[in-house]
């Protein structure tokens, strides 16, 4: 009998993990479960609220004729350190959550290579649909989306800016640089009253396809986390 309730409080715990609720095991039903829900400033959550509102209102754009929801953000609003990818696949539209499929598990291991996790950090992406059949968005696409995510950056206002990929270098940085070059490199850039230190690395996806190029990822979020302890992250 304990067996068989340790074995279903296992699967719960694993399915509430999986959904990206935090359990509380508690003897009040109510209180088993709750969603993370990290104490933020009236003024911080009401933008964010805000700002998600603007997302959902954007017009004409392609993605939503097909998306099932916005995918706004993950993690803790109050981190130092929020990372930024390209676009939300299958997975991360049926849940409405950033980095839920298997780049989603290879970002929480490289997270974790460096004592992170979605409690410290933030995440979003550059655009907050799923682009048709996960097509890169377009640069009109990106533009579009642009504005609305260097607001969420000054709202969230981290220490450290970690972009995913070129998608995300390109739009933040600029189009004239290539991911090869600019990874592993310290960038200063100011996003309103935001000053932030950006770092490039390669997106968890493309390490998938191109395993080997983990050895120079292993250097940027080394990186990471000579600046975190620095900066007293
Ligand atoms: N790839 C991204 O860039 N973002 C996600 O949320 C998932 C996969």
């Amino acid at each position: 009998m304990i067996k068989k309730t340790n074995n279903k409080s296992i699967k719960l715990i694993k399915f509430y993990n999986f959904i990206n609720y935090n359990l509380i095991y508690n003897n009040k039903a109510i209180n088993r479960y709750k969603k993370d829900v990290f104490q933020i400033s009236g003024n911080k959550a009401d933008k964010l609220d805000k700002l998600k509102k603007s997302i959902n209102n954007i017009k004409n754009c392609e993605f939503k004729k097909n998306a099932k929801n916005i995918v706004f953000a993950d993690g803790n609003p109050k981190a130092k350190i929020m990372i930024v990818g390209e676009a939300p696949g299958s997975n991360e539209d049926l849940e409405g959550i950033p980095f839920v499929g298997r780049a989603g598990a290879l970002l929480d291991k490289m997270l974790a290579s460096i004592d992170l996790n979605r409690r410290n950090v933030y995440i979003t992406n550059v655009v907050n649909y799923r682009p048709p059949d996960n097509r890169r968005p377009t640069e009109e696409e990106i533009n579009r989306y642009l504005p609305y995510l260097k607001k969420h950056i000054e709202i969230i206002n981290p220490k450290i800016l970690v972009l995913l990929g070129s998608t995300a270098l390109n739009a933040l940085v600029g189009n004239e640089v290539v991911i090869s070059k600019a990874r592993g490199k310290w960038i200063e850039k100011q996003f309103g009253e935001c000053k932030t230190s950006i770092i490039v690395t390669f997106h968890p996806a493309f390490l998938m396809r191109q395993p080997a190029q983990k050895k120079m990822a292993w250097i940027d979020l080394k990186m990471i986390r000579e600046k975190k302890t620095n900066l007293k992250i």
